[in-house]
């Protein structure tokens, strides 16, 4: 049980690559603190899946739950706060933050309003630095060391046409990678970033169902499928237990060789 002791907030798990990366980190020992918005359904059915897992937690040793489940939108830094705040509250401490949440808008650059370059910098940049710095703020109050991990995207490097707010975002999200590795590592905390390519979860539906499209996505996929979550909450595991003591401020693509794909026909 590498985990076994630790207690980890992921954000955004009530579907996608965050529920499967809740399911790994439990299921490699930590408690887990799910973060949902809008879809109380979906924290629960991740919550289910963690209690299903069970077996390691008899109910008489173990009468507190492996998941505690907690709404807030990660576009205000008050809800942000909170989030962090009732974690430690509930559990006695953090020591894994996974900033997963995110979202992305598809329009022509022309077309963007305020409102939606808000939308997606306030969770994708916004919430990501202010959860950290309340996750950070914990562990020099308790004199304790922590891993930071950011879900990002191939996008922090590879443009996306009709998604530059959201290529923004995760641009910055790979700096606040570089930086908080270098200022945080004298406090034994490091920061990694994961950086998926073409998975198949929700915030994709639109591409998943339309065929043309997933045709041409596929084609620039050397491994030739889309990923799974299962394939990037495999990386999280690693990066969030003491094997990956000496990894700080990196970015890990996992996306099945479509950053570097580049043929002449
Ligand atoms: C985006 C997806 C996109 C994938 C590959 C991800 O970061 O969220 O919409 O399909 O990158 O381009």
């Amino acid at each position: 049980m590498k985990l076994a002791g630790k207690v980890a907030l992921v954000t955004g798990s009530s579907q996608g690559i965050g529920q499967a990366i809740v399911i790994r980190l439990a299921a490699a020992g930590a408690k887990v603190v799910i973060n949902y918005r809008s879809h109380p359904e979906g924290a629960q059915e991740t919550l289910a899946k963690v209690e299903a897992m069970g077996g390691q937690c008899h109910m008489a040793q173990c009468p507190q739950s492996q998941g505690y489940t907690v709404q807030a939108d990660l576009s205000s830094v008050a809800e942000v706060q909170q989030l962090v705040a009732e974690s430690i509250a509930h559990f006695g401490q953090l020591d894994i933050l996974v900033n997963n949440a995110g979202i992305e808008n598809h329009a022509p650059f022309e077309n963007v309003t305020e409102a939606d370059y808000d939308a997606v910098m306030n969770v994708n940049l916004k919430g990501v630095f202010f959860a950290t710095q309340a996750f950070v703020n914990h562990l020099v109050a308790t004199q304790r060391t922590g891993k930071v991990i950011n879900i990002s995207s191939v996008h922090e490097e590879l443009p996306f046409p009709n998604f530059t707010a959201y290529c923004a975002s995760k641009g910055g999200m790979k700096m606040l990678t570089r930086n908080l590795a270098v200022e945080l590592g004298p406090l034994g905390i490091t920061v990694n970033n994961v950086a998926p390519g073409a998975i198949e979860t929700p915030i994709n539906t639109k591409l998943l169902n339309d065929p043309e499209k997933l045709a041409a996505l596929l084609h620039n996929i050397p491994l030739g499928r889309l990923g799974q979550p299962q394939d990037v909450a495999a990386l999280v595991e690693f990066l969030a237990s003491s094997d990956a003591d000496y990894i700080t401020g990196s970015t890990f693509v996992v996306d099945g060789g479509l950053l570097w794909n580049y043929q002449e026909q």
